[in-house]
């Protein structure tokens, strides 16, 4: 089947691609950048999905599309991520594209969503406007080498001295169900070749509940650090996500949208999946030590 990948150059898009292929899959790939495809071998179309006209040759011949795209190193990614999802739909329909596949994120509605959360529900709504199939599945952190969420925890922990009394703001007691990156892919392949899928939205997570707190420790003992964790009721998340941007050099406008997000419970409340594709459960610790590994 022709399939076209959006993110592609991406961390999940990336990783998808050789799964995809694998599958025997004709791939085409949409990119702004052309020369920073280096996946395997596909057609690869040029475009912006923020400027209508500019990608839609990309959706040629594709009987099904996934949809992994954000914005998040842009100051404004709450309207750029809704203009790149209305324009994506309408070019879909207008492609009579049967299929679209979206990786959202986990969260309830009903709780406060942080602005990065309620962006990427309102990114599901506006895909779901469309006349194809939707399939959207919604993830917590997803651990692996290159992960936004990941590798802000990664880069913070790896520079700790071996014993540190980490202060945290108060939400780091937050529950999340972090999930590798292969099961990712896994679950992401798996819905392409399983009509039941078709129009259904299912979250997906690995095998451990924990706090983010708890997710922190655990990533410090895979580097032979001892970390001791302090909540502090006066410690904002503002003032973390500033702090945290400067430790691990990673920029403020990527850092604070994830913190923010923090008092968010992201764990699996609709689990459906697992009776309709099989995608194996990676242990939270061998999918860290695979992560460090840069895997
Ligand atoms: N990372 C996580 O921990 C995590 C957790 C839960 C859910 N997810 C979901 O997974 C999906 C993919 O996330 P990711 O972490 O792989 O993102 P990422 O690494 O930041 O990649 C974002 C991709 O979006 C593309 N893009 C951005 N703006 C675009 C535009 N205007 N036109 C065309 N392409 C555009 C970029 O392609 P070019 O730069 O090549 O154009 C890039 O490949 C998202 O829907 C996200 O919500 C991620």
């Amino acid at each position: 089947m022709r399939v076209l990948v959006t993110g592609a150059t991406g961390f999940v898009g990336g990783r998808l691609l050789p799964a995809l292929a694998a599958a025997g899959h004709d791939l085409t790939v949409l990119t702004r950048d052309a020369e920073r495809y280096d996946g395997p071998p596909a057609r690869v179309v040029e475009g912006d999905l923020l400027d209508a006209g500019s990608f839609e040759a990309a959706f040629e011949g594709c009987e099904a599309a996934y949809y992994l795209v954000h914005s998040m190193d842009a100051a404004d990614f709450v309207a750029r991520d809704r203009r790149a999802a209305h324009n994506f739909a309408r070019a879909a329909d207008a492609a009579d594209c049967s299929r679209v596949i979206y990786l959202g994120g986990l969260g309830r509605d009903s709780d406060a969503l942080s602005p990065h959360l309620r962006s990427r529900h309102e990114v599901e709504r506006l895909l779901a406007a469309g006349d194809y199939d939707l399939t959207v599945l919604r993830a917590a952190v997803i651990v692996g080498a290159g992960g936004a969420s990941f590798e802000m925890v990664r880069r913070f922990v790896a520079h700790l001295p071996r014993v540190f009394v980490l202060p945290l703001p108060t939400a780091a007691r937050t529950n999340c169900q972090p999930i590798a990156i292969d099961d990712v892919v896994g679950y992401l392949a798996a819905v392409l070749d399983a009509p039941e899928t078709r129009g259904r939205s299912f979250d997906i997570g690995g095998p451990a509940v924990l706090s983010y707190a708890d997710l922190l420790r655990r990533m410090a003992r895979a580097y032979g650090h001892r970390l001791f964790v302090a909540a502090v009721p006066w410690l904002s998340e503002r003032l973390a996500a500033h702090w945290l941007a400067l430790f691990t050099g990673i920029p403020e406008t990527v850092v604070a949208p994830l913190m923010a997000g923090l008092d968010n419970t992201v764990v699996v409340r609709n689990g459906g999946i697992d009776e309709l594709v099989s995608v194996a459960h990676t242990p939270l610790d061998a999918a860290i030590e695979r992560a460090i590994a840069g895997d």
